[in-house]
């Protein structure tokens, strides 16, 4: 068995930013518009969205989406992303590039050595070809590339089959991408869900360390880990059977199909199983939460963090010990967690233990232990 090490990191957000306050005012320039049509047909009235209220519930300040003209336009309000030849790049892959071009370069690699490319996201743009099968063939690499996903935490995920793939020998630099373009699947009307999202690429390269071996300055991946259990509280319900619910096949009916949480029971249910994992999965690896010197959490809500890290090392974290990036960004999904590892960890010394922790959708958790060396 091989150890393994993450060779290389990159992480890419877009420029374009959206704050608090500029959401909140279209989206409260629609509440206006659609309850004045709402009143002339006798229809329940919806509320607006308050900026105080986002920061209170989920730390999130600003985040940063593919594309704002389109999000901020209250007679749109989502991202105008023109559709593309099937002889372009196509938007996630090139999204995914990105982030994936960062990580090549950390690593001081030929692309074309990777022998294996997984792109693992929350949200896919097609079936097939894979989206990985499209970044193999730009960046030149070879051998097998294939598409996967488990909601935020699909980079952790991805993490896990990665690390076993390398420490069997099947395959010897693996790059793993996480691309997500979440502001294309987010109701921009649901004021429940329209604050908390961003979104973030980033790419990870996965190598095997010869007997004895040490690189310093990077990772060895010591264990990792992953657990899931059924919730219909995170759910997207979008997918090719949805153009047949409606009278006419060749049109989309869009309604119900967008992403759909119950958020305070996501909160309270996900806090305690994503503590409970932690604290396991670091026993079984003869680790007390005590010993991890940082903490790269699923970037979901910083109140959820706060409590998730109150409860597994029984007393508060600061930022140096858990990174939070949210508040800048949002809620970047499955690449949350690794842009809060890419921002944090070149001051970690030799020995350093870290851990990244995702969880969401599914509900599903993934872990990585990470030995700086
Ligand atoms: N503006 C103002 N008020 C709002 C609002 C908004 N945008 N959205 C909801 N509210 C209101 C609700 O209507 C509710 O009002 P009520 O008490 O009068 O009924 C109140 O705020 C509380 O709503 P609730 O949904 O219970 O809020 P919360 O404290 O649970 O925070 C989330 C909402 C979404 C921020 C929080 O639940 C969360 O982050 N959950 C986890 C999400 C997550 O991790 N998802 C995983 C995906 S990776």
């Amino acid at each position: 068995m091989n150890r393994v090490f993450i060779s290389g990191i990159g992480a890419e957000i877009p420029p374009d930013s959206i704050s608090n306050a500029e959401l909140v005012e279209s989206f409260n320039i629609w509440v206006d518009e659609e309850n004045r049509r709402r009143r002339g047909i006798g229809q329940a009235l919806v509320e607006p969205s308050d900026s105080e209220f986002i920061v209170y519930a989920s730390g999130v300040r600003n985040r940063h989406v593919y594309e704002r003209e389109g999000v901020l336009d209250p007679d749109r309000m989502a991202p105008r992303i023109p559709a593309r030849g099937d002889d372009e790049v196509s938007v996630m892959a090139e999204f995914g590039l990105k982030a994936a071009r960062k990580a090549i370069a950390d690593a001081g690699i030929d692309a074309a050595s990777i022998d294996c490319v997984i792109c693992s996201a929350s949200h896919l743009q097609r079936p097939y070809p894979a989206l990985a099968i499209e970044m193999q063939k730009e960046l030149g690499a070879t051998g097998l590339a294939f598409d996967m996903g488990l909601g935020c935490s699909s980079a952790a995920a991805g993490i896990h089959l990665a690390e076993s793939l390398v420490k069997s020998g099947a395959h010897r630099r693996i790059l793993l991408v996480t691309p997500e373009i979440i502001s294309g699947h987010l109701n921009f009307r649901d004021r429940q869900t329209h604050f908390i999202f961003g979104d973030a690429a980033v790419a990870l390269l996965i190598e095997p360390l010869a007997a004895g071996e040490t690189r310093p300055g990077r990772f060895e991946i010591t264990a990792t880990r992953g657990w899931t259990q059924f919730s219909n509280n995170i759910r997207s319900n979008f997918g090719f059977l949805s153009r047949l619910s409606g009278d006419d096949p060749l049109t989309l009916p869009m309604h119900g199909q967008m992403i759909r949480q119950v958020g305070n029971k996501v909160f309270k249910e996900v806090t305690v199983a994503a503590a409970h994992f932690i604290k396991a999965f670091l026993a079984d690896n003869g680790f007390s939460p005590a010993d991890i010197r940082r903490y790269w959490l699923h970037q979901a809500n910083a109140r959820m963090n706060a409590m998730i890290l109150k409860l597994t090392l029984g007393e508060d974290a600061d930022f140096d010990r858990a990174p939070v990036v949210l508040d800048r960004i949002g809620n970047t999904a499955a690449a949350g967690a690794i842009v809060a590892l890419e921002e944090n960890h070149r001051d970690m010394k030799p020995g350093d233990i870290g851990l990244i922790c995702a969880f969401g959708a599914g509900y599903s958790i993934g872990g990585a232990i990470l030995k700086k060396m």
